[in-house]
């Protein structure tokens, strides 16, 4: 990995949809309870985007603040690169109605599909055009509204605005997918990346992608079937992801401590002497143990899952935001970036700030 990196963060910014909906909502739509998701995954509480709101729409905000953060204008971005699995529509991508929304016409906007593992291709991406100069100003950004494929119809229920019981057949639907439904949520999460100088940047880097794994983590339904959108893929629930959860988990655990020391190797530093790994928030436990396997101290590990859920590409901008608005990132300091998901895509960053 090239040393002469282009990459500093110079602003950032977060938008979380609504209110956040409990473990103790949840269970009113399905077989489940606030000890098991806490025990299991850390998670208390996360947002879901209201009907009708898109990406985009969530993208935005988050876009603006990271663009004052940086003290930028709309008009200084010169590349736009929109992360998510969940995006306003199945095409176009929601890079160009992000780009409409800001005022960037004109500008490139690529949206990148790799699910959790985004940020970790976005940066790489970010510094290759960077570094080459086809870019000076980029906006990166992570948006997920997983709302859109939760298993249930009763949101009345779920909000507390109604007090009838679900149907027995919507309550077992739902139970079926409880695995995946408690841990994901919606938000979204933007960088303004920039040429950085004395010695900053993307000091080393280790991506990775292995497709034997694409049954683990996916939507079934798509263009394989005529129409892609069938009373079939509608009736056999197609449309809501299939989750092999403890494979991936024990993926993770395995390759990215891995990924972790390769990356410091490449950077020419010791896994000790990184100030922060800022993580991807799929599962306390995952992190909990990759942070156990390379001996690092749990105040290295930040964590937010217990509000958010896991918000897929959304995830380490928004930690990422939390972490420099309240003074814990300053300038000079290492930090590891790591993420995996759906694909299976996974790596791991080490940038100077
Ligand atoms: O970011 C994208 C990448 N995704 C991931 O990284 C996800 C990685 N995997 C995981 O986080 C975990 O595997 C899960 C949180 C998804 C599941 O946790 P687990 O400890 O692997 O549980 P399990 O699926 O093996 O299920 C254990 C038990 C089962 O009951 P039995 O068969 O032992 O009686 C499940 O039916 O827990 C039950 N269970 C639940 N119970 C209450 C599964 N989900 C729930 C639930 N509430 N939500």
């Amino acid at each position: 990995m090239s040393k002469k990196s282009g990459f500093k963060i110079i602003g950032t910014g977060r938008y979380l949809p609504g209110r956040p909906y409990t473990n103790h909502d949840l269970a009113r739509v399905m077989d489940t309870d606030d000890e098991w998701i806490v025990r299991r995954t850390g998670i208390r509480q996360r947002h879901f985007c209201p009907e009708g709101v898109g990406v985009s729409d969530l993208a935005l905000p988050a876009a603006k603040q990271a663009l004052e953060d940086a003290g930028r204008a709309p008009t200084d971005v010169d590349y736009i690169l929109f992360n998510t699995m969940t995006p306003d529509h199945v095409f176009p991508g929601s890079g160009p109605l992000l780009g409409e929304k800001l005022g960037c016409v004109g500008v490139p906007a690529l949206d990148l599909r790799t699910q959790c593992a985004a940020m970790m291709f976005s940066m790489q991406v970010a510094d290759s055009l960077l570094i080459s100069g086809a870019a000076k100003t980029i906006l990166i950004v992570g948006a997920e509204a997983h709302a859109g494929f939760m298993p249930w119809s009763d949101w009345d229920i779920l909000e507390g605005t109604s007090d009838k019981k679900p149907e027995p057949e919507d309550w077992d639907r739902a139970t079926r997918h409880r695995g995946l439904a408690i841990l994901f949520g919606d938000g979204a999460g933007a960088m303004v990346v920039e040429s950085g100088e004395n010695g900053g940047g993307v000091l080393g880097m280790d991506v990775h992608t292995d497709g034997c794994h694409v049954d683990k983590l996916l939507i079934p339904a798509g263009f394989r079937t005529r129409p892609f959108i069938s009373k079939r893929t509608v009736e056999e629930d197609l449309w809501i992801p299939t989750m092999q959860g403890r494979d991936v988990f024990k993926y993770a655990v395995t390759e990215l401590p891995k990924s972790i020391r390769r990356a410091c190797e490449r950077a020419g530093v010791g896994v000790g002497d990184v100030d922060w790994f800022v993580a991807h928030q799929a599962n306390q436990r995952i992190n909990d143990v990759v942070r156990e396997r390379l001996d690092v101290a749990p105040e290295k590990v930040p964590s937010n899952i217990a509000r958010y859920g896991n918000t897929s590409a959304a995830t380490i901008p928004i930690l990422l935001d939390e972490m420099r608005r309240d003074g814990r990132l300053q300038e000079g300091q290492l930090v590891c970036f790591l993420a995996l998901g759906a694909g299976i895509h996974w790596g791991s960053a080490v940038v100077r700030l």
